[in-house]
């Protein structure tokens, strides 16, 4: 079987006021009635996986119970960090609590997958791959230079529909990425993985052995409570910080990749959610206490306060708490700007 692995420690900032961080992105529901994180624990349902491992921050661990409680995805474990430390070591202990053989499948828990099965399709395809020590991604076909994703040039065919990874380059400047998405044969990284625990751990005693002896450290140490599991804060802190693309992808010999079209969308922004929400003839993707009146391409969303509009047209409106965003569609990416201006008392 394949243990899923979710990946919950990220803040989301870019979907401020909903996402903060004592309620990032992964704990709301953003595209559905089940929040992000349920959606994710659902995808691996079923006869094929185990129960899933989580790794999250140690502050969401009632709200992760409480979440998986309500779908009846009983996790194994959750492993519940101190400190953040990035992707590479959050996997490292999620391999040292599963066991050796065990094939990991690493999963954000904050991306959207519109076709499970073309995903389950394409796990089936890399599991021989896997079993033979090898790290598997996949790969997402691209149709902008995006400078967030990984970036991997897709290699020889290895078995039916994976394929060597030729070079992966995480987060290219932009005239790189323009470079990939006009050759045509380079995919987006999804963020998803799938590889042994024993692999991955080998990979990090190569390229992050510090990394590794701290992780170790740990989860030796850790105390465990029922499902929960509480690594050694200092032992944990003491490990560089460092995203697995960079630490071990960039630099692992062994990794392939499946292109897959399952509608992958990693719901960066407001706007890329109102990309993929089902919209009203009039364009709009409108969420909570919403009143309306000739209002065209806007996605308009609160968690609480009555939202009233009339005559306005391709904006983003979000009300939570007691703060309301406002902007055009098209200039969400620039909320990281907000945040800086707010953090600095603007
Ligand atoms: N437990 C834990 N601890 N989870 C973490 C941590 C951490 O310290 N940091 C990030 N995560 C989780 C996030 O919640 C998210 O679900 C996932 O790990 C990936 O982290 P991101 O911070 O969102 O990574 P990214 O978006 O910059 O880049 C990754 O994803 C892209 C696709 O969305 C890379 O894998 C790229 O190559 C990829 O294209
Ligand atoms: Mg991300």
């Amino acid at each position: 079987t394949i243990v899923p692995v979710i990946l919950s420690g990220g803040s989301g900032t870019r979907l401020w006021p909903m996402s903060r961080p004592e309620m990032p992105k992964q704990l709301l529901a953003l595209t559905a009635e089940e929040t992000m994180l349920q959606l994710t624990a659902s995808r691996t349902h079923g006869e094929a996986f185990a129960a899933p491992i989580v790794v999250a921050n140690a502050r969401h661990a009632d709200h992760i119970d409480e979440q998986l409680a309500a779908i009846g995805a009983a996790p194994q474990a959750v492993i519940l960090e101190p400190v953040a430390r990035n992707t590479a070591p959050a996997i490292a202990l999620a391999a040292l609590a599963a066991g050796t053989e065990d094939a990991l499948l690493v999963m954000p828990s904050d991306h959207v997958i519109a076709n499970v099965a073309a995903f389950h399709a394409a796990i089936d395809a890399a599991m021989p791959l896997v079993a033979d020590g090898w790290l598997v991604t996949f790969g997402i076909a691209p149709d902008a230079p995006e400078t967030g994703y990984g970036w991997i040039k897709i290699g020889e065919p290895l078995v039916d529909g994976v394929h060597r990874v030729a070079r992966f380059v995480e987060k290219p400047i932009r005239a790189r990425a323009e470079e990939m998405l006009a050759a045509g044969d380079h995919a987006w990284n999804g963020g998803i993985f799938l590889f042994r625990a024993d692999i991955f751990l080998g990979e990090l005693a190569a390229h992050a052995p510090a990394m590794l002896t701290a992780t170790q450290d740990a989860m030796r140490l850790a105390r465990r409570e029922g499902t929960r599991i509480h690594p050694d804060a200092d032992a944990f802190a003491a490990s560089p910080s460092d995203s697995i693309d960079y630490a071990v992808m960039e630099r692992a010999e062994r990794v392939a990749v499946v292109p897959v079209d399952m509608g992958w969308n990693d719901v960066g922004s407001w706007d890329a959610l109102h990309a993929i929400s089902d919209l009203d003839s009039d364009g709009n993707a409108h969420r909570g206490e919403v009143l309306a009146i000739d209002t065209r391409g806007c996605l308009i969303r609160s968690d609480g306060i009555r939202i009233a509009a009339v005559g306005i047209s391709d904006l983003i409106v979000v009300a939570s708490g007691n703060d309301v965003l406002i902007l055009p569609r098209g200039r969400s990416q620039e909320i990281k700007q907000l945040i800086e201006a707010m953090k600095s008392g603007g």
